[in-house]
C-alpha cells in the first residue's frame, strides 16, 4: 500500500542518514590518530528506532501515529553513540562535528556540565545530515549521544535498572546509582588527569632528544 512504500522510503533516509555520519565520524577518528597519534574514540554503535518504540513515543506525547508527526516529533529515530575514553574527547569530538560543512547542530545538550537528576552524563547533540538522492537532497535528522566508557557503564545498567521496575526503582536503587555517578565522574577527571600527566613526559622525552 502507499502508507508502506512512505514508511519504506523514510526509513532509506534515517539509514542514509546514519551510514553517512558513521563514516563522517569514522574518517575523523582516523585522522585524530594520523595526526596526533591519539584515538579519541572506543567505539561507535548506532542503531535506528523501532517502529514499536516510535508508535509508543509518539503516544506518550499525545501525537497521533502517522509518518509525518513522527518525522516532524520524534527526534532520535536515528541515533548514534560514540564513547570515548577521556571527557577531553567529548568535547573535541563534538566541535569536529560541528565544523563539517554540511552538518547542522540543532540543539545540543550537556548532561556532563549539568547531569540529570538521576545522575546521567552524556553530550547530546541533534543534527541533520543530508542525504542526496536522484532527484532531490533531504535533510535528516539524527540524535548523536557521545560519552566516556564509564558514563556508558553506567547508563546500561541504569537503563536496565529503569527498565526492570518500569521507572519505579526503589530509593536506595536510585542513591546507589546517583553515588555510582559521582565514582564515574571521579574516575573520569583522575583517569583524564593521569592520561595528561603521562602526555607531558612523554613531551617532555621528545623534546629533550
Ligand atoms: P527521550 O524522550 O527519552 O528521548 O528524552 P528527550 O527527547 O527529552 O531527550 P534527552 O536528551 O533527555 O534523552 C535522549 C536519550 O538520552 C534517551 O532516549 C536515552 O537514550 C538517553 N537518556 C536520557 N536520560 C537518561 C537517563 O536518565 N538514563 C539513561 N540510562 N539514559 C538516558
Ligand atoms: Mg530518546
Amino acid at each position: 500500500s502507499e502508507q508502506v512504500d512512505q514508511w519504506r522510503s523514510v526509513m532509506f533516509l534515517y539509514d542514509s542518514a546514519l551510514k553517512k555520519l558513521n563514516t563522517k565520524i569514522e574518517i575523523l577518528n582516523n585522522e585524530f590518530v594520523n595526526r596526533y597519534d591519539h584515538n579519541p574514540i572506543e567505539h561507535i554503535k548506532s542503531r535506528i528506532k523501532t517502529s514499536e518504540s516510535i508508535v509508543k513515543k509518539l503516544r506518550r506525547h499525545g501525537y497521533e501515529s502517522t509518518i509525518e508527526n513522527m518525522v516532524k516529533y520524534v527526534n532520535d529515530i536515528a541515533g548514534i553513540r560514540v564513547i570515548c575514553s577521556f571527557t577531553s574527547d567529548i568535547y573535541r569530538i563534538a566541535e569536529m562535528i560541528r565544523l563539517q560543512n554540511d552538518i547542522h547542530v540543532i540543539a545540543v545538550k550537556d548532561y556532563i556540565r549539568l547531569p540529570k537528576a538521576s545522575g546521567y552524563k552524556s553530550y547530546h547533540m541533534l543534527v541533520t545530515v543530508p542525504v542526496f538522492l536522484s532527484d532531490r537532497t533531504v535533510d535528516v535528522k539524527v540524535e548523536i549521544q557521545i560519552r566516556t566508557v564509564a558514563m556508558d557503564f553506567w547508563a546500561s545498567l541504569e537503563h536496565k535498572i529503569n527498565y526492570k521496575f518500569e521507572g519505579n526503582a526503589p530509593e536506595h536503587v536510585k542513591r546507589e546509582l546517583i553515588e555510582c555517578a559521582g565514582m564515574v565522574s571521579a574516575l573520569d577527571n583522575r583517569m583524564q588527569e593521569l592520561n595528561e600527566e603521562i602526555k607531558a613526559l612523554s613531551k617532555e622525552d621528545t623534546d629533550g632528544a
